[in-house]
């Protein structure tokens, strides 16, 4: 477990492909084909992010589990610890509102895309606040899901893969703690 986190950094290192939000054309982005809501449910650990601002304070054992309302409505069921490591319990409110794209209820200009998947290992998935006139995101928000609290290379690559061609300057990614507390 501990040796794929030090080579997945590894490869963060020295893997520097330094992207720019602003080339990809938001609509020309590939997500993930056939998205299956059912086969995405469940647990997902939080082992990469990024966002469009400044975070001094990151959360530790970040993880949510996605369970169905019905077709269309999914809730998160999100848990984490503060940066003080004090725990923390939310639920989001989700509505697919395409192939691979979904939003926050409460914040519906903020949709959430799921690039790639094989829903046993991994997801990276993408988010966009402001869109510039040219169709390009101005910094754009990112992650990396695993089912486990570590991921294989392979898998990590895979992610990886498919934030950078969404434009997301990888090496920039920040790693989510994940310790052995529940
Ligand atoms: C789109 O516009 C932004 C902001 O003006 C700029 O930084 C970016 O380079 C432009 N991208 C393209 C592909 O023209
Ligand atoms: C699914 O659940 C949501 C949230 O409870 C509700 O607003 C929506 O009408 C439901 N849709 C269907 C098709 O039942
Ligand atoms: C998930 O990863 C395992 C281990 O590498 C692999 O055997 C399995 O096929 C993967 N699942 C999918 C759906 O690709
Ligand atoms: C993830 O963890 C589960 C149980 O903790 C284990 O059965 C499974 O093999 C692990 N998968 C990977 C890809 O490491």
């Amino acid at each position: 477990m501990a040796s794929a986190f030090a080579v997945a950094l590894v490869a963060l290192q020295f893997g520097l492909t330094t992207a720019n939000d602003a080339t990809c054309i938001l609509d020309d982005i590939q997500v993930q084909d056939n998205f299956d809501l059912k086969k995405y449910l469940g647990k997902w650990y939080e082992i990469y992010w990024i966002l469009p601002f400044d975070i001094n304070d990151p959360f530790t054992d970040y993880n949510h589990v996605y369970e169905e309302v019905n077709s269309t409505h999914f809730v998160s069921h999100i848990t984490g610890r503060s940066y003080e490591g004090k725990c923390f319990y939310n639920d989001v409110h989700f509505e697919i509102i395409g192939n691979s794209k979904f939003i926050k209820i409460e914040d519906s200009d903020k949709p959430f895309w799921v690039l790639k998947t094989d829903y046993d290992n991994y997801s990276a998935t993408y988010g966009c606040d402001e869109k510039f006139e040219n169709g390009t995101c101005n910094k754009a928000r990112g992650w990396i899901w695993s089912r486990n609290k570590s991921m294989s290379l392979e898998h990590f690559n895979q992610a990886k893969n498919a934030l950078e061609s969404a434009c997301i300057p990888t090496s920039e990614l920040l790693k989510t703690k994940q310790t052995n507390r529940e």
